[in-house]
């Protein structure tokens, strides 16, 4: 079987190099005709694990190649995914013209019997739209559409696409439907399921799926929140809460906001359909602005508790004005390269307004980050960004932010400050370490140094400023 995938990017990228693993020949094909010069100079457009040594594998024995065209892809193809992205438009909808254009060229393109699936994630009604769109380019085209959404999740993307929970094909013609199940018949071999619904049901349950797993994370934000507020301790109340069964433990990590370049523009294109077909989901729109709030609310707590800090350990001018932030993460999620809504990019432009000198540190994102935020200071590792600052501002999850030895890199910051937003350490067991350590939803764990000499440790639940010793 052959397969053209329109599309380069994270999804169209690991499709392509995953399916020929699996043994088809695929033609990877995107406009951007640098990432495809790259990519046949060997060279990785993106940063995911796992990803250079599945392309080089395959593109030595001759199952995959890549082109900035599509002339000879497509006619050669019996299944043509369209792999391109649908970012938000203002008011929220996904924006499909890129679908449509992939479509509209390969439509002149066709020679014989084609599936053309949809792997992008789009509204309910663009397959249909894309058929019309391709029937007026060309109406000898000979053609199925079908919708195959993605649920892949980057810096985990060749084990998701892999081994995937389920995959899901939606199509309303039994031909496509008969293809789609050979192609994914070494899946189902291995006990994969594979739902086979109709179009609009498969496009909506990508919505579906990715605006559930926001709310899971928006819920237990706000969580956090009142965990600081009250006094409860949010690692807790998640652990217990997720041992049951019916609600499960994944997804329920506190942290700085859903980002990505899917949870975003997934909710929101969600909530404008719905608004659209008057049946608002309610909930989702609910979430979307929980999560802008937390986010919002962030910026408040980091000064906060900078100010918190630098009260107790004497320093004159406690605003952020003129300090230095070290920040150690960028990415919207560790293991990955991409920025696209992820928390540092609301979080520090708002630090920087309020005059804080930015050095930030991403074991992967730094050259997109210095792209898309010029006024920050690049740093070529934590230990630099770290020296000299006047507070470390963890936003991502990198496994090498959680095992730093604090009682060393304490001594070498202005004033030895963690807040850290994605809960990677014990409260009890950094503040040992020399450092006055802040996060979410559970009690500030403050290092303070006794006229005597001796170290004590301070648990700190922000109640009517009550504090007791540990
Ligand atoms: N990134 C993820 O984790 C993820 C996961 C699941 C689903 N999705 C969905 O998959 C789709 C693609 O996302 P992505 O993150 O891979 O996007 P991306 O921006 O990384 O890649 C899209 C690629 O399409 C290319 N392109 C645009 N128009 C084209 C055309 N007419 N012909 C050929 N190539 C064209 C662009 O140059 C770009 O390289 C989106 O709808 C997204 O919502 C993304």
């Amino acid at each position: 079987m052959k397969i053209s995938i329109l599309g380069a990017g994270y999804v169209g990228l690991v499709s392509g190099a995953c399916f020929a693993d699996l043994g088809w020949d695929v033609t990877c094909v995107d406009i951007d005709s640098e990432k495809i010069a790259l990519l046949n100079s060997g060279g990785l457009p993106i940063f995911e694990p796992g990803l250079e040594e599945i392309v080089s594998r395959n593109v030595q024995c001759g199952r995959l190649r890549f082109e900035d065209t599509l002339d000879e892809a497509v006619p050669a193809s019996d299944i043509v995914f369209i792999a391109v992205g649908t970012p938000p438009l203002e008011d929220g909808r996904a924006d499909t013209t890129s679908v449509a254009a992939a479509a509209r060229d390969l439509a002149l393109l066709l020679a014989g019997h084609t599936v053309v699936v949809i792997k992008s994630t789009v509204p309910v009604g663009t397959g249909a739209y894309i058929s019309r769109v391709m029937s007026d380019a060309n109406p000898k085209a000979d053609f199925a559409i079908a919708s195959n959404p993605e649920f892949l999740r980057e810096g985990n993307a060749i084990r998701d696409f892999l081994e995937p929970d389920r995959i899901v094909v939606g199509t309303d013609d039994a031909a496509a439907r008969d293809i789609l199940h050979s192609l994914y018949a070494p899946f189902e071999q291995r006990d994969i399921p594979v739902v086979m619904t109709d179009q609009a049901t498969a496009e909506l349950i990508k919505y579906a799926a990715n605006s559930f797993l926001a709310t899971k994370v928006a819920f237990i934000n706000e969580m956090a929140d009142l965990c600081d507020q009250i006094g409860a301790n949010v690692d807790d109340l998640a652990r217990a809460v997720g041992l049951d069964a019916r609600i499960g433990p994944s997804f329920l990590k506190p942290g700085p906001g859903y980002g990505g370049s899917c949870f975003p523009k997934d909710t929101l294109a969600l909530a404008a359909q719905a608004q659209e077909a008057d049946t608002p989901v309610r909930i989702v729109e609910a979430v979307v602005a929980s999560n802008a709030h937390h986010i919002r609310r962030l910026v408040k707590k980091i000064a906060e508790n900078c100010t918190d800090a630098w009260e107790r350990l004497g320093v004159e001018d406690t605003s952020l004005w003129g300090k230095s932030v070290a920040v150690l993460g960028l990415a919207f999620k560790s293991n990955t390269d991409d920025i696209r809504y992820a928390a540092s990019v609301v979080i520090l432009p708002e630090l920087m307004k309020h005059g804080a000198r930015i050095r930030a540190y991403d074991p992967a994102a730094m050259e997109n980050a210095r792209a898309a935020m010029p006024g920050i200071e690049c740093c070529a590792s934590a230990a630099e960004a770290l020296a000299g600052a006047d507070v470390a501002l963890i936003l991502t999850e990198w496994p090498e932010f959680r095992g730093m030895d604090w009682s060393l890199l304490g001594p070498r910051m202005a004033t030895p400050v963690l807040v850290d937003l994605r809960n990677l350490y014990e409260p009890a067991d950094v503040a040992g370490d020399g450092v006055m350590y802040y996060s979410l939803g559970r009690p500030d764990a403050l290092d303070i140094e006794r006229e005597d000499g001796e170290q004590i440790v301070q648990m700190s639940d922000h109640r009517g400023g009550g504090s007791k010793a540990g």
